[in-house]
């Protein structure tokens, strides 16, 4: 018998114009221009963070990381505070994110997981049939396994400065799902595909077990200091519509009604543009933007009521500086002047990036 929440509908979501009660923020941070462009109120400039704004595009991260583990060191709280306050500090940005992993949530389900050296996450005992999803342990006993990453919040909300918010995070039960039954990263989703069309009960059960997990995760990184919250739904764009509104939206939409009031959730995916108003009916506040819409283009389908956060090309961060300002100043000038815009790129840092660039580009947002 495992621990599932009650299903939401797909629709609109709840305000987080007002703090709720269990929600204890200093006001230098609940009034950050990041936490403000959130909710959409005017700020004095734009506010930037970058998706893998720590990582092995870093000196700093890589002689941290030298001699552990990927996952050791995301099970090592100071130094997973370590790595998220020095990029929050060296760039300048406006948010940090904390520094862990989506897939610790499968390893606390009882998926053993590693991480092979450049390889990328490997999890040797995939799920094969809907048995392996029954065996799955209960969301509230996974969720409560995951302290190091609730003590890693607790140290790094208290080191940021007071009007830096720390974004938790969680992988959308696609996304999961996806790992769990692919063992790995994939690029046609074979796997997970045939299990969703050939198993559907499963599918929505695991989906569910994967939402219910991903809610408790969630708010106990509230509770432990995260004061936004970024769902990565990364692999969901290779549904169709119809797919997609059958097997993804009510668990998402599910999961994101069960995050406390008064926190800003931002989902994000890529190869969305043909899904980001189903997206925002999911109950975003924020829709995260991919490389496949422009921003004006989307603001204009999403509405005044949703903020967007997005999204230059990651590989600009390569070109010259010139091209790098030119096309910053597009993405700022397709938002045209519209509160609620969070400047990020399309996806992560690439591990190429000079990091030099990626300073400059928070410059060039700041400087308007
Ligand atoms: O700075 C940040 O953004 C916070 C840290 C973060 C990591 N992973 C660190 C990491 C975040 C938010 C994630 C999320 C994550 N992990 C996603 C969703 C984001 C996305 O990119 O769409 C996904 C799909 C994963 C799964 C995952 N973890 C993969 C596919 C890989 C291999 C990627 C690679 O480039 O090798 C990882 C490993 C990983 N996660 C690294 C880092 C810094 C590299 C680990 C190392 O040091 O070797």
């Amino acid at each position: 018998m495992s621990t599932l929440l009650a299903p939401a509908s797909v629709g609109p979501r709840r305000g987080i114009r007002s703090a709720g009660n269990c929600l204890a923020l200093p006001e230098a941070r609940w009034n950050s221009r990041f936490l403000k462009a959130t909710r959409g109120e005017a700020v004095d400039r734009t506010p930037i963070w970058l998706m893998r704004q720590a990582g092995r595009y870093m000196q700093h991260y890589r002689g941290i990381r030298a001699g552990t583990s990927f996952l050791d060191l995301c099970k090592d709280p100071a130094r997973a505070t370590e790595v998220t306050v020095f990029a929050q500090e060296w760039l300048g940005v406006d948010a940090a994110i904390i520094f862990s992993d989506i897939l610790v949530v499968l390893q606390a389900l009882g998926m053993p997981l590693e991480f092979v050296g450049g390889e990328g996450p490997h999890l040797p005992q995939p799920i094969r049939g809907p048995s392996d999803v029954d065996a799955l342990r209960d969301p509230l006993q996974a969720a409560a396994d995951l302290d190091y990453v609730y003590q890693a919040i607790r140290q790094t909300s208290a080191a940021l400065a007071p009007d830096i918010p720390l974004i938790g995070f969680c992988g959308a039960p696609f996304t999961l799902a996806s790992y769990a039954l692919e063992g790995g990263s994939s690029r046609q989703f074979a796997k997970t595909k045939a299990f969703m069309y050939r198993e559907p009960d499963a599918w929505h059960r695991l989906s569910a077990r994967l939402a219910a997990t991903c809610a408790h995760y969630l708010n106990h990184q509230v509770a432990a200091g995260a004061s936004c919250l970024q769902i990565f739904d990364s692999w969901v764009g290779n549904l169709t519509r119809d797919d997609f509104r059958e097997f993804v939206a009510p668990h998402l939409a599910t999961l994101v009604s069960h995050v406390v009031d008064g926190v800003p959730v931002i989902l994000f995916g890529t190869n969305t543009g043909h899904l980001i108003d189903l997206i925002r009916d999911c109950g975003a506040d924020v829709v995260g933007l991919d490389g496949t819409v422009e921003l004006g283009d989307a603001r204009d389908l999403l509405g005044t009521q949703v903020a967007v956060q997005g999204n230059l090309d990651p590989t600009l961060l390569f070109a010259p500086q010139d091209r790098l300002a030119a096309a910053t100043r597009d993405v700022l000038a397709q938002n045209a002047g519209r509160p609620g815009h969070i400047f990020n790129l399309a996806h992560g840092v690439l591990k190429e990036t000079d990091p030099e660039q990626a300073r400059y580009l928070v410059e060039l947002v700041h400087g308007g």
